[in-house]
């Protein structure tokens, strides 16, 4: 049986009939034999094969180019040159396919844009199979996390017919043909009422937690919102906790909670792949993750918060005004430059939140709380949410949105109604929090971006 690359890697003794398979990355001949540098994607490390001319196989040594993939036999022998602890002593090799010279990832650097242009090809890079085995790990850990807790995973749908964020930057889902003229109507589409891909599993999920206790979500989420920046993708993971029976206080909690355990993960777990980040993407990665992991994370208004910004000396693009969404240059100013770790924020302006945050007693702002990092700014934004009925009802009418529609979920507060507090993560900001990655597309295998949707 083939063997992982990884365990013959990190193997404690020789080891006779091993079976390995992979990508070459570089060969080099000699007269008498060949050294392959095998790469199966189950680690960074490369096994370095030593071939001799007249092994089975060897006759197509000279079509196995960077980008091949072949399989070898042999055995595991403690390696004679530096560099690595041990090698394969091959006794057969096959080639399994040829990778002729247009292969586009020959042994030299390439710009980040380009490998873009190649998602399909660039996890066989050693940046980006590193970035994506990280981001399995992460998403491990993630369900790790949650499942340690006692938390519930609950599916919530992708299509639904309710815009949680109340921001109508929503993907429509319909069948209808655009190419018909005549008008259509929502009724006669496939559901039977307009649709669209979810912004956020939180309504759903709220209704769970008001049966379950508490629950997550982790899945795809979509947003049309037409930002070109390096932060923003139109279609992102994310990770949804609720809590019945918790405020405010209890979410930003487990905010905090959440983001150390995964950034203690990525420094403890990753093996060899944090390394590569630290060495080519951000020098100072390991530096910020041990601050990350080991400092308490401030705590303060969004009122404070002003003030503070006020008072900088600092000169913003964006106002800072009492009322106006705080930007991400304030955001990083913040969390980089005035407190040099993780900052909550609390206590927003309720004319900039969505409808379903709980109201303050003092009627102009709202238990809504973001979690800013260094060198992202927002990673997490959540609230503790109105389970008044009354309060509720009052919110939706003043957004204009449709209460038949949200009749179900109003449900959840006319039924033994909970206070309940949730957030949500986004799954790529903490992927590029834990790698350095300064770019949103660089952390998703596929990303989808306005004027972009390749593969
Ligand atoms: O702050 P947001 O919009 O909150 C919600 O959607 C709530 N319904 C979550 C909840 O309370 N259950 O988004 C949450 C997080 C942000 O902090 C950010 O990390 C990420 O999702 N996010 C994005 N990530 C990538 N691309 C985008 N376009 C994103 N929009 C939000
Ligand atoms: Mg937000």
């Amino acid at each position: 049986m083939r063997s992982l690359i990884r365990d013959l890697l990190a193997s404690s003794e020789p080891r006779s009939s091993v079976e390995a398979a992979g990508w070459v990355r570089t060969r080099r001949d000699s007269k008498a034999f060949s050294f392959l540098e095998l790469n199966d994607g189950s680690c960074l490390g490369n096994l370095q094969v030593i071939a001799d001319q007249g092994i089975a196989g060897y006759e197509r040594i000279h079509e196995m180019t960077t980008g091949a993939s072949v399989t070898v036999a042999g055995e595991l022998v403690p390696s004679q040159g530096g560099g690595q602890q041990w090698e394969l002593r091959a006794s057969s090799l096959r080639l399994l396919g040829t990778a002729p010279e247009d292969f586009p990832l020959q042994k030299k650097g390439h710009s980040m844009e380009f490998l873009r242009s190649i998602s399909h090809l660039r996890p066989r890079t050693n940046l980006f199979g590193a970035m994506f085995r990280i981001r399995s790990r992460m998403g491990h850990a993630v369900h790790r996390f949650f499942g340690e807790r006692g938390f519930h995973l609950v599916h919530t749908p992708i299509i639904t017919a309710s815009d949680c964020e109340g921001a109508g930057e929503m993907f429509r889902v319909t069948t209808h043909d655009p190419a018909v003229a005549r008008p259509q109507s929502p009724a006669d589409d496939f559901f039977g009422r307009s649709t669209h891909l979810t912004v956020s599993g939180q309504l759903e999920g709220e209704t769970f937690a008001c049966a379950l206790g508490n629950i997550y979500t982790f899945g795809p989420t979509f947003r049309a919102e037409n930002s070109h920046t390096s932060r923003h993708a139109a279609e992102f993971w994310m990770i949804e906790p609720e809590m019945a029976f918790c405020d405010l206080e209890g979410d930003m909690d487990l905010a905090e909670e959440m983001v150390k355990y995964l950034v203690v993960e990525a420094l403890e777990r990753q093996d060899g792949d944090l390394g590569i980040f630290e060495k080519f993407v951000d020098k100072g990665l390991r530096k910020r993750l041990e601050l990350v992991a080991g400092e308490s994370f401030e705590r303060l208004t969004y009122s404070e918060a002003i003030e503070i910004l006020g008072k900088s000396g600092e000169r913003f693009e964006y106002p800072v005004e009492w009322g106006h969404n705080l930007q991400s240059e304030h955001e990083r100013w913040l969390t980089e430059k005035h407190f040099g770790r993780p900052v909550t924020i609390h206590g927003y302006p309720r004319a900039i939140k969505p409808f379903y945050m709980r109201l303050n007693d003092d009627g102009r702002t709202v238990a809504a709380m973001d979690l800013l990092v260094p060198g992202i700014g927002e990673i997490v934004g959540g609230s503790q949410r109105e389970e008044r009925l009354d309060q509720l009802t009052a919110n939706l009418r003043e957004e204009g949105l449709p209460l038949d529609e949200y009749a179900w979920y109003l449900d959840t507060r006319r039924f033994g109604s909970v206070p309940h507090a949730g957030f949500g993560m986004g799954f790529e900001r903490l992927l590029m929090l834990v790698t350095g990655m300064g770019n949103i597309r660089d952390v998703i295998p596929f990303a989808r971006t306005p004027g972009h949707c390749g593969f």
